[in-house]
């Protein structure tokens, strides 16, 4: 190593490609692309033809070149190093000319030859906290001059600059592979948390050997409607769920009393009308990620009028998705064959919601209903989810007709 002399012009040289290089590593540009142009930025400052920037893998106790050039040797093998070399370089943290340097010689021991193809005559350590990164290799300058003490300062400002920039890399890339697992983990327990609400609607409606598929047909009319009033997202995804639990509370009612073709009892009534009270039990035990789910089992079976059950609700003192639910609850029931009747058409079910509107159904849920079904007929409707569940094939002109003698709402 020789002495310096005072070179202004090679100072501001110097002191420009270290701007540079900070720029560079702090620009937006793709990873590779600024661990390359760092490298040809201090190999051009230092007359370099060979060098490389290599990483340090503490799991694989190695380090490999992630950018060479003016290098044969193939850049993707894995150089091991000894926990000493490491600490040692982490310790020192500054350039070293490893050709005379005698610990390096000791502790990298097999390692040199394998720098040695790399042109390695200098190494610059890539610290960050105490935590070795890698290194930056350079073979002798081409003119044959000796590495200064300025330059191996320079060298060190270089390197930390570099440095802080595959710390952050490594952070960003630990972030997206945190990220990526807490997303997969996220993935499975939603996957696992509709499975079994799926299973609870299952298990609901296998009591019913007429309405199989009830829970389903109620929670696509619900999310339908919903949205044709504008309510999206988790709101929507809400109504989905409450559509599918709704009837939860069927599973603590006797089977019998549900499938009975003849008149219920009063008892039997009592403990079929207690489904929504029930259900309201169960599900306000479970803390859903969308709100009234619960509410929703326990308000399906109100009316405008106040005349429903369990809370005896009117108007809008009862939640919009129970509303919502209320009708195309009835709807389903109407359009599908019972023990004691046989269904109404399409035409004659929307025909008894017509008729009832204000006192079993609201009238700001009933057009947005058949609103929904228009569109769908019509074919304005990317992915139809209502018309596919019905019973009757439907023509435009039927079902403009029956909307012409709904209320506006
Ligand atoms: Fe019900």
């Amino acid at each position: 190593m020789t002495h310096d002399s005072f070179e202004p012009d090679r100072l501001i040289f110097n002191l420009n490609a270290l701007a540079e290089l900070g720029e560079e590593v702090t620009s937006q540009k793709d990873f590779q692309r600024v661990v390359k142009s760092s490298l040809y930025m201090v190999m051009g400052t230092f007359y370099s033809s060979r060098g490389a920037i290599f990483r340090y893998d503490c799991e694989k106790r190695s380090v490999h070149a992630i950018v060479s050039k003016g290098v044969a040797s193939d850049s993707d093998s894995f150089i091991p190093i000894n926990a000493e070399a490491v600490e040692w370089m982490v310790g020192l943290n500054e350039p070293v000319d490893i050709k005379s340097n005698g610990p390096f010689q000791t502790l990298f021991g097999p390692a040199v030859g394998a720098l040695g193809e790399f042109g390695a005559r200098i190494i610059a350590p890539l610290v960050v906290k105490d935590e070795l990164l890698g290194f930056i290799s350079l073979n002798e300058k081409f003119s044959g001059e000796e590495f200064t003490h300025y330059d191996m300062r320079l060298l060190s400002a270089m390197s930390r600059h570099i440095a802080v920039s595959l710390h952050s890399h490594s952070l960003l890339k630990k972030l997206v592979h945190k990220y990526s697992e807490n997303k997969d983990l996220y993935e499975s327990l939603q996957s696992i948390y509709y499975n079994t609400i799926h299973a609870f609607a299952a298990a609901i409606d296998a009591k019913d050997a007429y309405t199989n598929g009830h829970s389903n047909r109620v929670s696509s009319y619900c999310v339908a409607v919903a949205r044709e009033m504008g309510i999206t997202g988790e709101a929507a995804e809400g109504i989905r769920i409450g559509g599918l639990l709704h009837d939860i509370g069927k599973l603590a009612v006797d089977k019998t009393i549900i499938n009975k073709a003849t008149s219920l009892t009063t008892n039997e009534y009592i403990e079929i009308n207690s489904h929504p009270v029930v259900g309201y039990e169960i599900l306000s035990k479970i803390k859903f990620p969308w709100k009234g789910v619960a509410r929703m089992a326990r308000n399906h079976h109100e009316r405008p009028d106040g005349t429903g059950y369990p809370d005896r609700l009117k108007n809008d003192s009862i939640p919009i998705e129970a509303r919502i639910m209320s009708l195309v609850d009835a709807f389903d029931a109407m359009t599908t064959d019972r023990p004691y009747r046989r269904r109404l058409s399409f035409a004659e079910a929307v025909g008894e919601i017509r008729d009832n509107i204000g006192a079993q159904f609201d009238s700001g849920v009933a057009r947005p209903f058949l609103s929904v079904i228009r569109k769908e007929v019509a074919g304005e409707v990317y992915h139809p989810t209502v018309t596919p569940l019905l019973r009757d094939s439907l023509s435009l002109s039927d079902v403009t007709r029956l909307m012409d003698g709904f209320p506006a709402g």
